[in-house]
């Protein structure tokens, strides 16, 4: 048994107790593809977060004691184990094995939910449930709270409030338990090698489609469970587009090779982005804009640290980027006057930034009391500045249209201010000119 999910549930359960809830949180249901191919099944964050369980079909039910003597119970609702269904789709780990493996105080089948509940719920007044992802579960979940409340003669109280997961488990997950930044450090250094793969392997020539098909080669063979979300690998101009995963492209001699991906390990997500050019010399304007990017980017890693806003480092890194494009002539000044007009959104659109944890655009509020969220320790977040000159912008010259620059890393809050999860993986420009351009590998453990 991993023991991380069980602190998991133990810190739910405590935050459950305080609001007097209980809590149902499924797992994700599969989807289906085209007519009756399904993607792959992937968890539920939150679901995963609790158990570290990962087959379709589960729920499970937090129980916080309410009363003194009584104890917490997590009760998990699995599929039982059945040889002529598990000849099709996979070995199952059954209700008799549950407990001692997951560490659950019940193991029930899933065919008993709907069933079992009510008497489960009796007690408490608040039930904490996501619910509009599932339209049947929601109305079988909905007809149990129903008849919960009729039975007018129950003295226990019953479930008059349902709450939403986040105020209170999205909460818990936003802060990084020292196991789970094990594994996001796995997940990063996985990333790591892949890049450098990628980056080894780019020349004129070779499609995107390879190069793509070698992240997940990297990804794959070396533990993680796949990428964490759509690779991006975007030659030239098509880094313009910035969710691009067409991937289907020529590399060409003398243009930049964007790619975003990270590698995903045990449900927890790396997000990586890195820029080089695929003949190995960046051009002048690309290099120009490229050490925008960076020097932006290495300010805003700069303001993450405990006690800074999480908004401090995307506007440090607009003020760096807007004043690296009024330098170059592409915008125009002053500074000030830019950044109010927003006159850089043509070149920057995003923002430089997000949680990063189970799901790659984690959960967590981004706002508290209406003010931006400071930043404390055990937090992790992107920071990925870009500029993206449309190959078709007419507002600039000829020489910079088409290049596309991110780069992005994985940053984790620490008492003293932060820690690089991805450092490993190069970004200095002249690192990168010689990785490329020789193959030669660079330590990226
Ligand atoms: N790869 C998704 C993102 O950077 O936010
Ligand atoms: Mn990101
Ligand atoms: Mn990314």
């Amino acid at each position: 048994m991993n023991p991380m999910y069980r602190e998991h549930r133990r810190a739910a359960l405590d935050a459950l107790r305080s609001r007097g809830a209980a809590a149902l949180i499924p797992t994700a249901t599969h989807k289906v593809r085209n007519f009756d191919a399904e993607y792959r099944f992937r968890p539920d964050s939150d679901f995963w977060h609790l158990t570290g369980f990962g087959e379709p079909d589960s729920v499970l039910l937090l129980l916080p004691a309410l009363r003194a003597g009584a104890s917490d119970r997590s009760v998990l609702f699995l599929r039982e184990k059945k040889r002529d269904e598990e000849i099709w789709t996979g070995r199952r780990l059954g209700l008799a094995a549950a407990k001692e493996t997951l560490g659950v105080d019940e193991a029930l089948a899933t065919s008993e939910l709907w069933t079992r509940l009510p008497e489960f719920l009796k007690g408490y007044s608040r039930v904490v449930y996501r619910s509009g992802l599932d339209d049947a579960r929601d109305r079988a979940f909905l007809q149990v709270l129903a008849k919960l409340r009729m039975q007018s003669r129950i003295v226990e109280p019953v479930p008059v409030e349902v709450l939403d997961p986040a105020p209170i488990l999205h909460e818990l997950r936003l802060f990084k338990r020292p196991a789970e930044l094990a594994v996001m450090r796995r997940a990063a250094a996985i990333s790591a090698e892949a890049h450098v793969a990628a980056m080894r392997r780019a020349r004129g020539g070779v499609g995107e489609r390879e190069i793509d098909a070698l992240l997940q080669y990297e990804f794959l063979r070396r533990g993680a469970q796949g990428p964490a979300y759509t690779n991006i690998v975007a030659g030239g101009a098509n880094a313009c587009i910035l969710h691009y995963v067409e991937n289907d492209q020529p590399l060409r001699d003398g243009e930049l090779l964007l790619i975003d991906a990270g590698a995903e390990v045990e449900c927890y997500a790396s997000d990586v982005t890195r820029t080089f050019p695929i003949n190995g010399r960046f051009s002048a304007e690309q290099r120009a804009l490229y050490d925008v990017v960076l020097a932006a980017q290495l300010a805003a890693i700069a303001d993450v640290a405990p006690g800074k806003a999480f908004t401090a480092a995307h506007e440090t890194a607009l003020r760096v980027l807007t004043a690296g494009l009024i330098e170059h002539g592409l915008l125009k000044g002053p500074l000030d006057d830019a950044l109010k007009s927003e006159s850089y959104r043509r070149f920057y659109m995003h923002r430089t930034g997000h949680w990063l944890g189970l799901d790659v655009h984690d959960c967590g509020a981004y706002v508290v009391d209406g003010a931006p969220r400071k930043l404390e320790p055990g937090m992790v977040v992107t920071v990925e500045p870009g500029l993206y000159v449309a190959e078709d912008d007419e507002t600039v010259e000829a020489r910079w249209r088409g290049i596309g620059i991110r780069i992005e890393d994985d940053v984790l809050v620490t008492p003293t201010g932060n820690e690089v999860l991805t450092r490993a993986i190069p970004k200095d420009p002249v690192e990168l000119e010689r990785l490329c351009e020789r193959g030669v590998l660079v330590n990226a453990s």
